[in-house]
């Protein structure tokens, strides 16, 4: 539904993006990531139609963004960054203009604008001025434009910034409701919300793609190991030679203790490999209590976080466009503080 073929755009001496190459299936809800400047914008304004590449392609519902503009335009929904609404107009008057423009039939438009507005929660300020709105309420309005048509595809950047909590709950309700039938991409810096509403991610990095796939795909590659939390009392160096000395156990952190004896330890072995039951049978042999024994999963935050960071000391890998990165993993070096997130 979206296909992006070695697109690249250049401002003056500036390259904002570079043979950046990615697919979103019909129905899918990706999250774009990246650091400030990393060409996410740049990207979503060109499939988006709002200005050209310097080269590359994009097809964006089965259509070119260069060559055939206007039926793209019909078929999606886009939410700029910074939203460029029409501050002398009222809400639903606006809202009812844009739905002409985009050719809401007549006859459906009043009612689709009064549903369109209580699904984005703007219903009880669509008798004010635009410039008189809250930047939360703003926002809303224009993701209310954006979804005005029912379009096919839905281009959002960063959704959710401004929002209040409660909002923001319900806004990523909405854009997962949108699911099966529509497809999205969204940027957006929190990360945990991609887990929450998105299925795959795209992860850009100073301008070129440096991961894609489905979230779990990712932090599987990314994350070799497997994890356990494990709390127990205990003399602390006999536990952690005792945990290290299990089969398997590739790394053992100590997250530190409490003045009374208990302490925190992060057990690392290969994925697949579940060194619980060896944990428990330690303690219970050396009569060590066992207050906590958890897998810890591993968060797309640190998946970022590790792509990102080796991007910036290490070799760039090549952009690998056809699935998720093969880069190598490096040992993991969690200190006791990332243990403790
Ligand atoms: N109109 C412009 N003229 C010149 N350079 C630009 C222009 N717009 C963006 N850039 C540059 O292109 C690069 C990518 O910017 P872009 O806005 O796409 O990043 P982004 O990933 O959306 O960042 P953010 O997370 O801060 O929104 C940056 O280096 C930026 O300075
Ligand atoms: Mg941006």
């Amino acid at each position: 539904m979206i296909d992006v073929e070695n697109l690249t755009k250049r401002y003056g001496p500036v390259t904002a993006i570079r043979d950046v190459s990615f697919n979103v299936a019909p129905g899918e809800i990706v999250g774009f990531l990246g650091p400030n400047g990393a060409g996410k914008s740049t990207t979503m304004r060109i499939l988006s139609c709002f200005m050209p590449a310097t080269g590359g392609n994009a097809r964006v519902a089965g259509y070119d963004v260069f060559r055939e503009s206007m039926q793209v335009r019909r078929r999606i929904g886009y939410l700029p960054e910074n939203v460029p609404l029409y501050t002398d107009m009222r809400v639903a008057p606006y809202l009812d203009f844009v739905a002409e423009l985009k050719g809401v039939s007549r006859s459906h438009r009043k009612a689709h604008v009064a549903e369109v507005m209580e699904r984005c929660q703007v219903s009880d300020m669509q008798n004010r001025l635009i410039g008189k709105l809250s930047k939360g309420y703003r926002q809303r309005v224009g993701l209310a434009q954006a979804i005005i048509n029912d379009p096919h595809v839905l281009i959002l950047d960063e959704p959710t910034i401004g929002l209040d909590p409660r909002q923001i709950t319900q806004i990523r309700e909405l854009i997962k409701s949108l699911a099966g039938e529509h497809t999205v991409i969204l940027s957006t810096h929190i990360l945990p919300e991609v887990s929450m509403v998105c299925s795959g991610v795209i992860i850009i990095n100073k301008g070129s793609i440096v991961a894609q796939g489905p979230i779990d795909t990712l932090v599987e590659q990314f994350f070799p190991a497997s994890r356990v939390h494990a709390e127990i009392f205990g003399p602390p160096e006999a536990v952690r030679t005792g945990l290290a000395s299990i089969p398997g156990v590739t790394l053992v952190v100590d997250g530190g203790g409490t003045q009374d004896g208990l302490g925190s330890y992060l057990v690392e072995a290969p994925r697949g490999r579940d060194v619980r039951t060896e944990i428990f049978m330690l303690a219970a042999q050396q009569r060590w209590e066992l207050r906590e024994l958890r897998r810890v999963g591993m968060t797309l935050e640190e998946v970022f976080m590790r792509i990102v960071a080796g991007e910036e000391t290490g070799p760039s890998e090549e952009g690998t466009p056809d699935g998720a990165v093969p880069v190598e993993p490096e040992p993991s070096t969690l200190t006791a503080e990332e243990v403790e997130r």
